[in-house]
């Protein structure tokens, strides 16, 4: 095959000098402008916010609710870019940031996080500061390095884009002082990007930087950007010798294309064709060595009628490199390819050729390049970031290196802060001696729960000395000395004082080492101490009247039966010994084992089957849970949990009473030995009621249960193939809203499904649950169990299912015993789903509430359910992953 030609990109930065061409502005497209929308775009150095009059789009200023530190400047008259059009007025002005290391832009995106954004970063030097010398810095998003900005000469506009999932509702954007000049910034914007399958290269948590995005045979000077294009994209045309380019006058109507990427009419209505059949399409691109890339390809055909095929062959670096399957176009159907070169050769060649079977040559509309940034570390843990950041604004600290991230990462850790590891990390000293404080101890400090040195003196803090203190778990050593604190020494840190802390309170003159505090302290006490007796004395009455009710009458101890009980849950009941041998018929039928116990068949007097769970005594253990299972589950009615009828805890014998479900458990109908195999809607509908029953034992019951051992044998299934969740003989009920919990006995859930944080921290809560319900559900589209394998040599079903999607084999994912009948979209949304249950952070890992809203999308796209139109755009979906990209067109080209 000939190469006609060859065209090299050089994407390294895309510089573009020049004129920004005039945007002829059409009327008809919806602009994302409104506040609704959620687009910031902070024009950066000017005094206030204002419209811009050409686009109508509203710029605001970087004042103090963004940027905290930097200085306002304005670029030299000779750069001004005279022509009214793009973004000039915007880059005129412009924020320095000459002292600091690194400065850092706060972004609160209106959707918050788990939501998609396209970050947009503008410089334009125009010799602001007479220097005459282009600077050279860094970029960073959040604790990770996004680029190193390097401007090619004064005049030069360079632009950044990275298209980011934040995990966090505050995005921070930082520019990071490299010894090379004074980092500065023009403008800055965060566009949202609803769809989430948009830019979704891959499952796992990427962060793409936009190398290049160019338009393909439209006219030179043409320059997409905002009210062309609905995510406000900036499309660079460029005309290529020898390519034939292509333009199409028939209109096209976006609302009734099926156009996931949202391309613009400017992108689809022009694309280049390869002269003749036998020629290709080739571009070359450079690129660093190691890097890992994404090259998006955007088709649209609208030349070819119903007798012609266009069939091309797509690949990189030849037929040895990445190659796709033959691609057919359809007419006016855009169709996007997106291709992964994991490693690169330096330079890497795409080709686009016409198969011998086309009867029409290649041809192509757009194409964008994508690098993916290595997520080099993770951010400090969330709630320390609120802490410390909510510490810093109450305290008026205003220390040049407290902006950003407070740990990461290394070495722009926050003065007088010592953090854990790189990682996640978490605060564990604070130094904030002679740091003219005042005011009181706040709270916020005993949100830092990981910290094990506090040094708080020579501070002016007044007020009480805070019980919360005694609090924090690993607090080590508490330096408050001279302040002017007052009042009582909380009897809790005098006890640690003794113990593990080392607690300096030298120099406050108002505080009392003892209980004879003098004068003014003792006005509070009269009203304190007869509302606290009044509080004894209520509990004592009721302890007491506890402690009648569970001494008395025959039923078992822990379950006094008020009428309160009775109203809830008219339907379970205590049976006797001798109704459960007389329900089960003598125990005959035994229907399951289970981790504690038998499981029998019995039949209770209304005529309804009933599952009997018996415990055997001998296991001590199971006497407690017995105890927490019925506590636990008497409460809990929904369809998707399996309803307890009774309970037997008479002489020997301890039981509990299920209502029966005839379907089995789902690890039985997965198993390959059945023969009736699950169907593709079951298998979503079974994970909608998991899921659904699971959100209801979260959030629904009071406290909220944690299931602990959520796997396929404790997922039953009626006559129906609705999913029942069965068996807390582990859950325990967490009352406090920490939704955390100390494990002290040790055992919990079965191996294949245990959270692997909580293999590390022994801290269990619902996210352990949710990274079960993740194995669960990547069971439901595999088919495969959850270690695959013999028992002496398998594979989780995560790794597995990792390997296929490194891939890209995602067909390969699905249970083949499904034979390819199954919905492509919702299969792919499920495993999305399950992935991001599957994080190995629990913080990463979404909440129930979201999984459900995700799972029923997902089911609606095999069985529609009536919904409105403004719900179905809803659809969209977050999930924990993060994109970015960073972009290096383009502002239009300029004849200076
Ligand atoms: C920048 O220019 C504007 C007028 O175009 C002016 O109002 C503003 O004060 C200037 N800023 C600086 C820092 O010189
Ligand atoms: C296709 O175009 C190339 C370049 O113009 C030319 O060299 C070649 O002969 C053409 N092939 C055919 C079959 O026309
Ligand atoms: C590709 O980039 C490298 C450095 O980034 C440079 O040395 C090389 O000359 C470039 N190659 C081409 C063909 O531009
Ligand atoms: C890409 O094309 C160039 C020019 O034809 C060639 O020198 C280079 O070896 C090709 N690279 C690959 C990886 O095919
Ligand atoms: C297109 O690719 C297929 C394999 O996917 C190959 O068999 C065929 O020869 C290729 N066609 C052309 C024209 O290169
Ligand atoms: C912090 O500064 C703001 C404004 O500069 C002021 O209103 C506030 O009182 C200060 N707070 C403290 C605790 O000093
Ligand atoms: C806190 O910092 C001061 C100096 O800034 C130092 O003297 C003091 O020892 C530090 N405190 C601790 C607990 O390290
Ligand atoms: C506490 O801080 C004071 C003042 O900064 C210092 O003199 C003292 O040595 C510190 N005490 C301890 C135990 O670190
Ligand atoms: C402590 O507070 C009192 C009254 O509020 C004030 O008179 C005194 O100067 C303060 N002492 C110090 C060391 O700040």
């Amino acid at each position: 095959m000939q190469k006609v030609l060859q065209w090299i990109v050089i994407i390294i930065i895309i510089i573009i000098n020049g004129n920004a061409a005039t945007n002829d502005k059409r009327a008809d497209r919806k602009l994302v402008t409104d506040s609704d929308s959620g687009v910031i775009s902070i024009d950066c150095g000017v005094d206030e916010s204002y419209t811009d009059n050409t686009n109508n789009f509203p710029y605001q200023a970087d004042d103090i609710a963004v940027i905290r530190f930097g200085q306002t400047r304005n670029i030299s008259s000779d750069y001004e870019h005279s022509n009214p059009g793009q973004i000039n007025k915007q880059l005129k002005s412009l924020r320095s940031f000459p002292d600091g290391k690194r400065n850092c832009y706060n972004l609160k995106p209106k959707q918050g996080k788990n939501h998609k954004y396209s970050i947009r970063a503008y410089f334009e030097y125009g010799n602001y500061d007479n220097k005459n010398k282009v600077p050279i810095f860094d970029q960073h998003l959040g604790v990770n390095l996004w680029r190193h900005i390097q401007l090619i000469k004064v005049n030069s506009i360079l632009r950044s884009e990275v298209i980011h999932i934040s995990s966090t509702d505050t995005i921070e954007y930082c520019l990071v002082n490299t010894n090379q000049g004074v980092p500065f910034v023009s403008l800055l914007e965060l566009w949202p990007l609803g769809d989430f399958n948009v830019y979704q290269p891959s499952l796992t948590l990427l962060t793409l930087d936009l190398k290049g995005r160019i338009n393909l045979g439209g006219s030179k000077f043409d320059f997409i950007r905002y009210t062309d294009d609905i995510f406000g994209r900036s499309w660079l045309n460029r005309k290529i010798y020898d390519m034939n380019p292509k333009k199409t006058s028939l209109s096209i109507n976006l609302d009734t294309l099926d156009n996931t990427y949202k391309l613009p009419i400017e992108v689809l209505n022009c694309a280049v064709e390869a002269v003749n059949l036998s020629s290709s399409l080739e571009f070359m691109f450079n690129h660093s060595k190691d890097e890992e890339y994404y090259v998006y390809l955007h088709f649209f055909d609208f030349l070819s009628n119903s007798n012609q095929k266009r069939i091309m062959n797509i690949s990189i670096n030849g037929p040895d490199g990445v190659t796709e399957p033959p691609l057919t176009l359809e007419y006016r159907k855009p169709t996007t390819i997106v291709m992964n070169i994991e490693k690169g050769n330096g330079i890497d060649n795409i080709s686009i050729e016409a198969t011998s079977d086309s009867d029409l040559p290649a041809m192509l509309n757009a194409f964008e390049i994508f690098r993916v940034i290595p997520e080099t570390f993770l951010a400090t843990q969330q709630a320390d970031v609120d802490a410390i950041w909510y510490i810093r604004d109450i305290y008026n600290i205003s220390r040049i290196d407290w902006q950003g991230d407070p740990c990461g990462p290394t070495g722009f850790r926050w003065e007088g802060l010592t953090c854990s590891g790189e990682n996640n990390p978490r605060i564990i000293s604070l130094n904030l001696s002679s740091s003219k404080l005042s005011g009181r101890i706040d709270a916020a400090f005993s949100k830092l729960t990981n910290l094990e040195i506090l040094d708080l003196s020579n501070n002016e803090l007044t007020g009480d000395l805070p019980e919360f203190l005694a609090q924090l778990p690993r607090l080590k050593i508490l330096n408050l000395s001279r302040n002017n604190l007052t009042g009582l020494i909380p009897e809790s840190l005098k006890e640690k004082s003794h113990t593990s802390l080392k607690l300096s309170l030298d120099g406050n003159l108002g505080l009392c080492q003892t209980g004879s505090c003098k004068s003014n302290k003792k006005k509070w006490n009269v009203k304190l101490i007869v509302s606290i007796a009044a509080t004894v004395a209520v509990l004592i009455i009721v302890s007491v009247v506890v402690l009648i009710f569970r001494t008395r009458g025959p039923g078992p101890a822990m379950f006094p039966k008020s009428n309160m009980d009775e109203q809830l849950n008219t339907k379970c009941r205590a049976f006797s010994y001798s109704e459960v041998v007389s329900m089960t018929d003598d125990f005959r039928q035994m229907i399951g084992k289970g981790g504690f116990g038998k499981v029998y068949l019995g039949l209770i007097p209304d005529g309804e089957n009933v599952a009997v769970k018996t415990l055997s005594l001998s296991e001590l253990q199971g006497h407690k849970e017995f105890i927490s299972e019925v506590n636990l589950l008497m409460p809990a009615h929904h369809r998707n949990v399996v309803s307890l009828v009774g309970y037997c805890a008479d002489g020997g014998i301890r039981a509990l009473i299920f209502e029966y479900l005839p379907g089995g458990n789902l690890q039985q109908r997965l198993s390959d030995k059945n023969p009736n195999v699950l169907e593709w809607n079951e298998r979503l509908q079974i994970a909608f009621d998991v899921a659904n029953g699971l959100e209801y034992l979260h959030n629904g019951c009071k406290p909220a249960i944690i299931h602990r051992d959520l796997k396929p044998p404790n997922i039953l299934l009626d006559e129906n193939t609705r999913a029942k969740i069965s068996d807390f003989g582990l859950s325990r009920a967490f009352a406090n809203d920490s939704d955390t919990h100390i494990l002290t006995n040790c055992f919990a859930g079965s191996h294949g499904y245990i959270d692997p944080e909580f293999q590390n921290t022994g801290i269990l809560n619902k996210k352990s649950d949710v990274y079960s319900l993740g194995v669960v559900l990547l069971e439901l589209v595999t088919g495969q169990p959850a270690l695959i394998g013999t028992p002496n040599n398998y594979i989780h079903i995560l790794p597995w299912v990792n390997r296929k999607l490194e891939i890209g084999d995602v067909q390969g994912i699905v249970d083949p015993r499904l034979q390819g009948e199954y919905n492509r979209d919702s299969a792919w949304k499920l495993i999305e789903t399950a992935m991001s249950c599957l994080s190995q952070f629990a913080t990463q890992r979404p909440d129930i509430k979201e999984i459900v809203s995700e799972l029923k999308d997902c089911l609606s796209l095999v069985m529609p359910i009536e919904r409105s139109a403004s719900q179905r755009r809803s659809l969209s979906v977050k999930g924990s992953m993060q994109i970015e990209i960073n972009e290096s067109d383009i502002c239009g080209p300029n004849p200076r």
